[in-house]
Order: C-alpha cells, then sequence, then structure tokens
C-alpha cells in the first residue's frame, strides 16, 4: 500500500475517544435537521448551518442536546464565498478539527428555460454548486484524521421535468464532482459520496408542487414503485450510513433513494388500467 494512503474514513486512525465533529449545511429545517438530530443520538459535536431561520436552528441545537449531543448554530450564507469562509472559520475556532461535511443546503427558482436569465444561472451555481467545492477544500484542511464528504443531489440530476433545470443541473454537476473528489481525497482518508432524493416530504416539496403550471402531486406518486414520497428520515439515515464505518470501502458513489421513481419508464402500470394492475403479493398458501 502506498504509505501516502491513510485508512479509509474518519474511523481509520482515529483515537477512541476522540468524538466525532459534524458539519451539516442548512440543519435548520428539513432532512438538514433531521440529519443533526440522528447523528447527535450517538455524542459527538454537531455544528448547524442556517441562513434565515435562527429560531429553528436553535432549537435543532437545543434538540441535539437533548438528544445527548453537543452543537452549535452558525449563521452564514453559503450562497456568498464569504459565507462559506466565515462557516469553516467559526468550525476551526470552536472545534479545531472535522471529521464530517455534508453539503446539503440548497435553493433555486424554478423556470421554464426561455425564462431562465443570467443571473438566475449565477446565483444557482454560486448557491447550490460552489458551497460544496469551496467548502470540500476547506473540510480537506479541517479533516486530521480521516473524513467524510457526502452531499445532496436529487432526482433532477439524471431525469428531466418542468421548471427543474437549473437546479437539475447543479445537482448533475455535484454528483460529477462526487466522483472527481473521491479519487483526489482518497490519499487522505476521505471518502467523498452523494445522496440523491427523489420525492421527499418536506417543505420544499410543498413549495415545489406549488409552483405555477406543476402537475398535482399524485399522479407523480402513482408512478413511483413504493407509491410514496419518501421521509426526511429514510434520507437522513442514508446520510449516516455514507457517514458511518460502514460504509469505509464506498467512495465516489451516489445512492438514489427515490421508492424506485428513476428506475420507472413509460408505460407506466398507473396507466395501464386493471389489465396490468399488480395482483397482491404471492403467497406460499395460495
Ligand atoms: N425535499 C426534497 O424533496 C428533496 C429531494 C431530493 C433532494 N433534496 C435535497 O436535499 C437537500 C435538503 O433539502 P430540504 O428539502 O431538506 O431543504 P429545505 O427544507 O428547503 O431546507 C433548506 C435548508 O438550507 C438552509 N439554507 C437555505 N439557503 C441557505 C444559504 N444561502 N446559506 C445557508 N443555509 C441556507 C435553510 O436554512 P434557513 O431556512 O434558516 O435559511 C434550511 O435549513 C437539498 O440539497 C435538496 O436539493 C431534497
Amino acid at each position: 500500500m502506498n504509505s501516502a494512503h491513510r485508512k479509509n474514513g474518519p474511523h481509520g486512525n482515529r483515537t477512541p475517544d476522540r468524538e466525532l465533529v459534524s458539519l451539516i449545511t442548512g440543519a435548520s429545517r428539513g432532512i438538514g435537521r433531521t440529519l443533526a438530530l440522528t447523528l447527535a443520538g450517538r455524542g459527538g459535536t454537531v455544528v448547524v448551518n442556517y441562513k434565515k431561520n435562527a429560531d429553528l436552528a436553535q432549537k435543532t441545537v437545543t434538540e441535539i442536546e437533548e438528544a445527548g449531543g453537543q452543537g452549535f448554530a452558525v449563521r452564514a450564507d453559503v450562497e456568498t464565498t464569504e459565507g462559506v469562509t466565515e462557516l469553516f472559520d467559526e468550525v476551526a475556532r470552536r472545534c479545531g478539527r472535522l471529521d464530517h461535511f455534508v453539503s446539503n443546503a440548497a435553493a433555486s427558482a424554478f423556470k421554464n428555460i426561455v425564462d431562465v436569465g443570467p443571473h438566475h444561472l449565477d446565483r444557482s451555481y454560486a448557491m447550490n454548486l460552489r458551497p460544496f467545492v469551496l467548502g470540500a477544500q476547506q473540510a480537506v484542511k479541517l479533516m486530521d484524521n480521516g473524513g467524510r464528504i457526502v452531499a445532496l443531489s436529487s432526482y433532477g440530476s439524471i431525469r428531466a421535468y418542468p421548471t427543474y433545470a437549473m437546479l437539475g443541473g447543479m445537482k448533475a454537476a455535484i454528483e460529477s464532482w462526487v466522483r472527481y473528489m473521491a479519487v483526489e481525497f482518497a490519499p487522505y482518508g476521505i471518502n467523498v459520496n452523494g445522496v440523491n432524493g427523489g420525492l421527499i416530504d418536506s417543505d420544499s416539496l410543498e413549495f415545489f408542487y406549488n409552483v405555477e403550471g406543476m402537475p398535482p402531486m399524485r399522479g407523480v406518486l402513482d408512478r413511483i414503485p413504493a407509491r410514496r414520497p419518501g421521509t426526511v428520515r429514510e434520507m437522513a439515515d442514508t446520510i449516516v450510513f455514507l457517514l458511518g464505518e460502514g460504509a469505509g470501502y464506498i467512495t465516489g458513489q451516489t445512492l438514489v433513494v427515490d421508492g424506485g421513481l428513476s428506475i420507472v419508464a413509460p408505460p407506466f402500470f398507473a396507466d395501464a388500467g386493471e389489465a396490468l394492475e399488480l395482483p397482491p403479493r404471492p403467497t406460499r398458501d395460495a
């Protein structure tokens, strides 16, 4: 083995009494918040980044402490380069090091391509791709004992649907950067992976399906083999898996958490009428 290569992951050379430090962007709400609370149950320190909702971020911190972990909130707008720097400066000042960086915060305008202006493109890049890349550069400097980086993607990265081109394009770029980072950071014992969510029950899902011109969500749910939206808990649990010891040999991958949405194609069972309705699950007695 190349002596420059460290054991994979934050647990490789870790002294057992060293508590893990995790940074999650956008942890005041949604998937980030649920992830923060899940990690808190395992002890260690969770850094809760947010932009607007100081009260919700503080609530997350309180619940982290109630769950047995330690935490603090950092207001930093990751859409700006200064915001990313301030965020990591604060982690460095208060924790001195880092084990997990989860690039989770996202925001976008949802528009048809003909209505997308240069400023929309610039903001989409600044908000959705740049913080992952600049954040990962900073994270590597703080991961003194190997580490894990996870970025959030969505099914708009691999499938086209109305008004999602800007965010979908940035998520596709994230999945590509995941592979490049995985190769470059492997010698430091840092694994880099993505989690690609389908239709996940959250505030942002509600917002998206209320965008003008969007079809009703019910029609989409009927086309998901699981016939339901995913939960923020299911997303958080997948991220926790990638941050954990069991994923030590997984790097450069994006796991899809979508109840089968991205693997189906027309003709859909939901459109086919009774002839193609699936029968009840067969059993040994039938
Ligand atoms: N929900 C879904 O259906 C779904 C599906 C697939 C993938 N995903 C991905 O999963 C991730 C989380 O999604 P979510 O639905 O849980 O998000 P969400 O509920 O909309 O929450 C977004 C979080 O990001 C923070 N945030 C927004 N702009 C920020 C900025 N400029 N700087 C720092 N923080 C900022 C928000 O904090 P404040 O409100 O305090 O500013 C909030 O904590 C995203 O990457 C999303 O694309 C979501």
